[in-house]
């Protein structure tokens, strides 16, 4: 199967769909991979390392399209500046392409990807599910320009980042202020914080605030309750109340800090408006304002995509290619979750699209001359008669189950309680008194350990590690008292298994809590 890389055409589109590293997986996979000459050289790839890596080099873009089984690119086809062709023409026939699609605003180059019979599979569609993380290119791309969104801003800023004592004076750190912090905010959080700034970070998602704080950010949060959290992960549209309370959050900020670096979105709808022209002409002289929103319509009224603009004073950053700043790391990281949509599409061998498959499903825009975009809600188990009740919803997958389900789940739970209460009044009638005294310790034991971890948010489970190591530890002393003048042998032995199995628990909860930690050490 041939493998086809062009060079981007997007006007100022330094990233490249394939590097030599990436080439050589995927030749190593059994794939022929056919490089447009120059396709890589902004992101300081030459066309000797992709020959070094296995891949062929080609003049002739006509017929890297018309003869690759799979394309993979970053932006979505367009017109071919120097053919006078669109590449969505040119792909052959019943062929794959595999990168940023946007379906919803690429209407026309759907049809054209139709009429040609291709399957697409669009990177900025795959569900966000923890199985999806090693093809999730947007989350990729978005933690780069978080990073570069700060250093475009430092750039731009007239003073220090960070504060320091000199013979001459002292210097204030300048104070960053990050709206949205998702995966693009708290990589500008983490970027900022490490270049000395003070930080303070807010979001509509108030459980990211366990997120910012580890990372030495302020997170702010409003005297106004509302749940931002919408389904798979994502945000959800706030009501006009909540979005003019954070705006007044916002306007006593302005006054205050020195740079806003703002990310608010919600997926598929146009970037929220948070920051007036007010708002912009209140903040003090130099400072800046990066608007990550630019190419949704932007979070700051005054912004304009791919421009920076100084208004009296302050320095608006709209730029739209924050990850081709870094094209090297970029476009490696982008092909990177290429090659695993690939090697979960089956590789070279079994190369199929699979409809089964949810990351694929989830991905697939255009198959077989029709557009497969939005993918259905999945259907599970209904009962007959019965309204369908929604249950758990994520990435457009909706689970559904009816009441009749519940119902014999109701039913089960009952009748395993009149079992166990049966068994503990036959146990309490028979079983000797100093047995019923441990046994009832252990019933007590069980159930406060249940309601503690029942009670913990899934976020904190690695954290609540440690405290199974002190538990832990007083099993591992129980086992060691049994160990030496037990009665008997199965006590010993029971009591060396028990130090044995704690051992395991106490060493790798150390373990566990050592590397959660060390993702907080510079
Ligand atoms: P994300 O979905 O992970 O994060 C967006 C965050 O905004 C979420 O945490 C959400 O809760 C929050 N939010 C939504 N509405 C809000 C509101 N009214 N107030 C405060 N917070 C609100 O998205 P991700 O991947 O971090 O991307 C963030 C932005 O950066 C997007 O606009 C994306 O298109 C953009 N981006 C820009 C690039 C560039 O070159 N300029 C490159 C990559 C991403």
């Amino acid at each position: 199967m041939r493998i086809g890389i062009p060079k981007e055409v997007h006007p100022g589109e330094r990233r490249v769909a394939g590097t030599p590293r990436t080439v050589k997986l995927l030749i190593q996979q059994g794939f022929e991979v056919v490089v447009e000459e120059g396709a890589g050289f902004a992101a300081e790839h030459l066309d000797s390392m992709y020959i070094e890596s296995g891949a062929t080099i080609t003049t002739d873009v006509k017929a890297l399209w018309g003869e690759s089984d799979i394309i993979l690119k970053v932006h979505t086809p367009q017109m071919h500046p120097q053919l006078g062709e669109h590449e969505a023409d040119l792909i052959k026939e019943g062929g794959c392409i595999i990168g940023f699609i946007w379906p919803a605003q690429n209407e026309e180059v759907l049809a054209k990807l139709n009429a040609r019979k291709a399957s697409v599979l669009a990177m900025d569609c795959v569900p966000r599910i923890t199985r999806a993380q090693k093809v999730d290119a947007l989350s990729a791309m978005a933690n780069a320009a978080g990073y570069r969104a700060v250093i475009e801003a430092v750039n731009v800023y007239p003073r220090f980042l960070m504060g320091q004592s000199t013979a001459a004076g002292a210097i204030k750190p300048a104070k960053v202020l990050v709206i949205g912090a998702g995966v693009a905010g708290l990589a500008a959080i983490g970027a900022a914080r490490s270049l000395g700034a003070i930080v303070r970070a807010f979001d509509t998602r108030l459980e990211v605030g366990e997120q910012v704080r580890p990372m030495g950010a302020e997170f702010l949060e409003l005297d106004f309750s509302e749940e931002g959290s919408g389904s798979g992960g994502y945000a959800k549209q706030m009501s006009k109340e909540f979005l003019e309370a954070e705006m007044k959050l916002f306007a006593q900020q302005a006054m205050e800090v020195d740079i806003i670096i703002t990310t608010a979105l919600i997926p598929g709808k146009p970037a929220p408006k948070l920051i007036t022209a007010g708002m912009v002409e209140s903040m003090r002289e130099g400072a800046v304002i990066v608007d990550m929103a630019a190419q949704q319509g932007g979070n700051c009224v005054l912004t304009q995509p791919d421009k920076l603009v100084i208004h009296k004073g302050v320095r608006l950053v709209g730029y739209t290619d924050l990850p081709s700043r870094m094209a090297i790391q970029t476009s490696w990281l982008y092909a990177s979750t290429l090659v695993n949509m690939i090697d979960e599409m089956g590789g070279a061998e079994n190369f199929t699209i699979d409809l089964e498959n949810e990351i694929v499903r989830g991905a697939l825009v255009c198959h077989a001359g029709e557009t497969t975009w939005p993918p259905p809600k999945k259907q599970v188990a209904e009962p007959s008669g019965e309204p369908e009740q929604p249950w758990t919803e994520e990435q457009g997958v909706e689970t559904k189950r009816g009441s009749a389900t519940k119902e014999k789940s109701k039913l089960g739970v009952i009748v395993l309680l009149i079992f166990a209460g049966l068994a503990l009044v036959g146990l309490g009638m028979t079983a000797p008194d100093t047995f019923l005294r441990h046994f009832t310790v252990f019933v007590l034991a069980c159930f406060v350990g249940w309601q503690v971890v029942w009670n913990v948010a899934p976020a904190l489970h690695t954290p609540l590690m440690s405290v199974t190591n002190a538990i832990s530890g007083i099993i591992l002393i129980g086992g060691m008292l049994h160990l030496s003048g037990a009665p008997t042998e199965a006590i010993t032995i029971l009591g060396a298994i028990a130090v044995f199995i704690a051992a395991i628990n106490v060493s790798g909860g150390f373990l566990v809590t050592r590397r959660m930690l060390s993702m907080f050490q510079k």
